[in-house]
């Protein structure tokens, strides 16, 4: 009883791994503590691919994706830079600029990103079309970690500020602990069926809800 009542103060809701396929999750309120944590099916990275859909109104800096290390709090972060139009990916603490995206607001983007540690280049998709391959850092991603949507870790697991802080759905977040083939991608971003990650898989999601985050369907009708 009492155990309840800490979790239903602290708004945690432990979900354990679910098949999410249809389902989104709907952040309706801008707060410095609402947020889903995923859990990791494996550890240790040489390469990685995150894949993410999702739909916001937020005209500010916001962060889709980020998983942070002890060392390193954007360990690999998907991030929105507002002032310069730019998806910043940053991998173990390193930041690259990708502008020239025409991320409108209100309309669901699907983003991809492709590392891999022994050329240290990143590689991103929005909605089909791919960046150039840039340098951003090379060696391995080791070690603990944690994985959160809808906030920004400044630090391992926290550190959340409200003005980096998520608004929006988000859905079909897949992570692969190797880089995908552009064809990959491309099936991605098609909604086509793809191999499903095997660090993080929506088919088999081990999460955790904290705060007012909820799990709706998706919409069935949605512009491309
Ligand atoms: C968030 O941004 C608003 C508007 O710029 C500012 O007034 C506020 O102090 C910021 N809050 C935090 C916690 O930084």
């Amino acid at each position: 009883m009492q155990l309840l009542l800490l979790l239903v103060v602290l708004g945690t809701v432990s979900a354990g791994v679910q098949d999410l396929s249809g389902k989104m999750f709907t952040f309706p309120q801008l707060t410095d503590s609402a947020h889903v944590r995923l859990n990791p099916i494996k550890l240790d990275y040489n390469a990685v691919t995150v894949c993410h859909r999702s739909v916001t109104d937020i005209e500010r800096d916001h962060a889709i994706f980020s998983l942070a290390t002890p060392s390193q709090n954007n360990g690999f972060l998907t991030f929105w830079k507002n002032g310069n139009r730019e998806i910043q990916p940053h991998i173990r603490g390193a930041r690259v600029e990708y502008g020239g995206w025409d991320y409108t607001l209100n309309k669901w983007h699907s983003i991809c990103t492709t590392w891999d540690s022994e050329k240290g280049l990143v590689q991103i998709w929005v909605d089909g079309i791919p960046s150039i391959r840039k340098f951003i850092s090379s060696g391995a991603i080791s070690g603990a970690v944690k994985i959160v949507l809808g906030q920004d870790q400044d630090t391992f697991g926290g550190g959340f500020d409200v003005n980096q802080s998520f608004a929006g759905m988000i859905t079909d977040v897949h992570m692969w602990d190797y880089t995908l083939s552009s064809c990959e991608i491309q099936n991605y971003m098609s909604e086509m069926s793809l191999t499903p990650g095997n660090v993080l898989n929506w088919r088999a999601l081990d999460f955790e809800i904290v705060g007012n985050v909820l799990i709706e369907d998706k919409p069935v009708c949605h512009p491309a």
